[in-house]
This record gives C-alpha cells, structure tokens and sequence, in this order.
C-alpha cells in the first residue's frame, strides 16, 4: 500500500472519500489490514478487553502500548498508525508528553490518540505545538467508564451542544482528526460537516467521514456479544480474513456500512 499520511487523509475528507480504519495489536493484522487497503490503523487500548482479557481498557499499561504498537509498526505496511494513549499517561501535559514520547520515539506511531475534551485541551495544544499529530476521543469514552457507563452521549439537547463545542474547541486546539464514540448519527454527522479535521466514528452512524471497528468483532472472535454499531464481516462474507477486511472497506468506501441496523441513537 502507498504510505498514508496526515495530509493525503484530509484530502479524503476534503474530497468526500471515506476513510477506513480498524484496530490491531499485533504485526501479522496489521500486515493483512495494511494489505487490504485499509488507510488507518489504530492501536486502541481496547487491547485491554479483547487481548488480555480485562473488562475495561483501564489496566493498560503505557509500556504495552509501546509494546503493541511496535509490533503492529513491523507488519504494517504503509497504513497511518494511531496510538492511543493509555488511562492516566495523559492525565496533565508533562505526563503526557513523556507517553506521546516514547509512543511516536520507541513504537514508531504516526500520532497519539487520547479520551475527553474540555479536561484535554492544554495537552492537545502542548502535544500539537511540538508537532505530535493528535486524534481527540469525544462521546462515549472507555476510560471514563466507572464515573459514566458505557452510554451515547448527545442524545439530548444539552449533551448535544455541549459535544459540538467540545469537538470545535479540540480541533481549535489543534486536534488533527476526532474519533466520535456511541454519538447519535444526525449530531456525528452534522460535527463532521462543521469540523475541517477529519471524523471518524464507531457507532456514529453512516454520515461521519469514515469508519473504524474493532478488529475481533470484524473477524468474529470477539468474546461474548457483538457491540450493536458492529458487524462480524468473516460471517458476512464466509470466506477469508482478508476477505472480510476487503468487504469491510468496499462497505465503507460505498456508505454500505453503517446501516440502519448498526445505529445506537
Ligand atoms: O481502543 C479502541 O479500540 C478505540 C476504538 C473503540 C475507537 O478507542
């Protein structure tokens, strides 16, 4: 795949081509989503849950991050790759800037991802101003679930509004792409529409400027049920890997994926 880069992803979106994306933990994924033509890898901190068995993303370690992260960078060929930032290494932004240190230095990410808007955006402008790509995490956000639940956020008319100014005021702060998590689909995409930087949801709706999904639930090895906003696409395609991750961005790229059937609000 040709290397993937920050400003060939905001062309997509200036262009109206969806993004793809989907997480992986390790190089022989990576390899095959790369391959697949897939324009974005995100090492989640979901790896928490569905690799070692926790049930938040909460235990993370930053040196597994680093750790994931640098076996996803040997197999990857030519995808972006987003790390995510583990619970409390962004907690102010000495702190923060250590982890997105070691992630971009050590793991070799292309940019850092982290949870939450008002509380982050003094570390988005500190990481930003030292020219570390940044990807803000707005509504449901994983870290936050022992004070919020795992719940959608902008369902009323106060959260609502209050997810548009978030999203403004990160990308004003200098986010350079917005993951929007369980947010109801007219609001994702209306976000979408007003931001520059690029939307990508997960449980958002069809309307955002491209899709991520956790890579168990696409291959179906996800313990336990599948997330709503889900799809298994080994069992919707009964083939091969590579062919689910193949259907996967032929859905995507032709606004197949969301449907009805995947929208939480
Ligand atoms: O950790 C993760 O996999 C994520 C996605 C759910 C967006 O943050």
């Amino acid at each position: 795949m040709m290397k993937q880069t920050l400003s060939k992803l905001q062309k997509m979106k200036s262009l109206g081509q969806k993004i793809t994306c989907i997480t992986a933990y390790d190089a022989s994924m990576a390899h095959w989503i790369a391959e697949a033509g897939i324009e974005v890898i995100l090492v989640g901190d979901s790896l928490g849950m569905v690799v070692q068995g926790f049930n938040s993303t909460l235990p993370v370690s930053l040196d597994e991050m680093v750790y994931h992260t640098k076996m996803v960078q040997r197999g990857n060929n030519g995808a972006y790759c987003i790390a995510d930032m583990p619970f409390m290494t962004d907690c102010n932004v000495d702190t923060a800037l250590t982890s997105a240190a070691r992630l971009m230095k050590e793991a070799g990410a292309n940019m850092v991802k982290l949870e939450g808007g008002e509380r982050a955006l003094s570390i988005i402008g500190a990481l930003s101003s030292l020219g570390i790509p940044v990807c803000s995490h707005l509504g449901l956000l994983p870290q936050s679930v022992e004070k919020k639940g795992y719940k959608v956020v902008g369902r009323d008319h106060v959260s609502a509004e209050r997810l548009l100014k978030e999203a403004f005021a990160v990308e004003q702060a200098g986010a350079d792409m917005l993951v929007l998590e369980c947010v109801p689909a007219t609001l994702a995409q209306s976000i979408s529409e007003q931001l520059t930087i690029p939307v990508i949801g997960i449980g958002a709706g069809a309307n955002t400027d491209g899709q991520v999904l956790v890579v168990t639930d696409v291959l179906g090895t996800t313990v336990g049920k599948l997330p709503k906003f889900s799809k298994n696409y080994l069992q919707a395609c009964s083939g091969s890997v590579q062919q689910a991750l193949v259907l996967y961005v032929e859905e995507v790229r032709g606004q197949n994926f969301p449907s009805s059937e995947h929208l939480v609000d």
